[in-house]
């Protein structure tokens, strides 16, 4: 008899030890896959957990899966801190990175090491991301390892300055445009990140790069070179409408199963379907009787 995939994932759980940043070093030296997505409250931290996922991001990303902006700059960072606090206590195992929004990190290395620090004291996370890897970033990233804050750096399309990119579209995909990529990783990593994103850069661009980066890389829409994929909860799981971009895989349609169940419950209740009995609490017939007694 053949061993089902989700099996194997839910024995090898039982004994997990949480996801540290040695293991991670260590699953780059062994050529291990890195498996990260994104959470964003409670029951999709428990997934991850249960799935055996290695780093969970509360990626700002909830503004628009979760939260219902039109982009990721909306999101506040009492909305995000809110968001990793719910994800933390669905976590137990995977290293948990929390994502700083747009205006919290940008203006001073000291709002940077605040807003870092808020992700860590009051949302329990591992280690912060921020993205881009221009001056500003680098300097930020420093000034946030310098505090004792593990950073994850983020380059390629970063959503937040997306309208300075040109718009949700990939980069990296001339010659200067990729050097510009690689010469941000590069900064980044000196910089003191333990590990970076790269998000929609030509396969190609990310294999050349691999050979010169020695922290572990996360792709999403980068190819199958780097140390690890990470996709967006919602997007994976067809939580949404449209297929979102090319380099998402979908797992499940849980939007259309969300849809036919609450229809399902809607149709019940208006043909009188449910509730039945055994949906309902009994009271002994002699209390019932005392109570007609009380109301007459
Ligand atoms: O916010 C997010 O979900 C992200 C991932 C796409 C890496 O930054």
């Amino acid at each position: 008899m053949s061993t089902h995939p989700s099996q194997i994932a839910a024995s090898a759980i039982v004994d997990r030890l949480p996801v540290t940043l040695p293991r991670l070093a260590e699953m780059k030296r062994l050529g291990e896959a890195i498996v990260m997505v994104t959470a964003y409250d409670f029951p999709s931290a428990r997934a991850a957990e249960e799935a055996g996922v290695d780093v969970v991001l509360v990626g700002d990303s909830g503004a628009m899966t979760v939260l219902g902006y039109p982009s990721t700059v909306e999101v506040s960072l009492d909305e995000m801190i809110m968001l990793a606090r719910a994800t933390r206590r669905g976590l137990r195992t995977p290293f948990l990175v929390g994502d700083l929004p747009f205006g919290s990190y940008e203006i001073s290395d000291e709002q940077a090491i605040a807003t870092a620090l808020r992700f860590v004291k009051e949302a329990g996370c591992d280690a912060v991301k921020l993205e881009g890897g221009g001056e500003t970033s680098c300097s930020r990233a420093r000034a946030i390892v310098g505090a004792g804050i593990p950073v994850m750096g983020h380059v390629g399309l970063t959503p937040q300055t997306a309208t300075a990119l040109g718009g949700y579209r990939a980069q990296g995909r001339s010659a200067a445009g990729a050097a510009r990529v690689a010469a941000e990783a590069i900064a980044l990593q000196a910089a003191g990140c333990f590990s970076i994103v790269f998000e929609a850069i030509p396969s190609d661009v990310a294999g050349l790069l691999m050979e010169r980066l020695e922290i572990p890389v996360i792709g999403i829409g980068a190819g199958p070179a780097t140390d690890g994929q990470v996709l967006v909860f919602h997007d994976l799981l067809g939580i949404r409408e449209g297929l979102g971009a090319r380099f998402v895989k979908r797992y499940a349609s849980l939007q259309d199963e969300m849809v036919a169940g609450v229809a399902a419950f809607a149709g019940d209740v208006r043909t009188r379907r449910y509730p039945q009995p055994e949906h309902g609490y009994s009271i002994d017939g002699r209390e019932l009787a005392g109570l007609r007694e009380r109301l007459t």
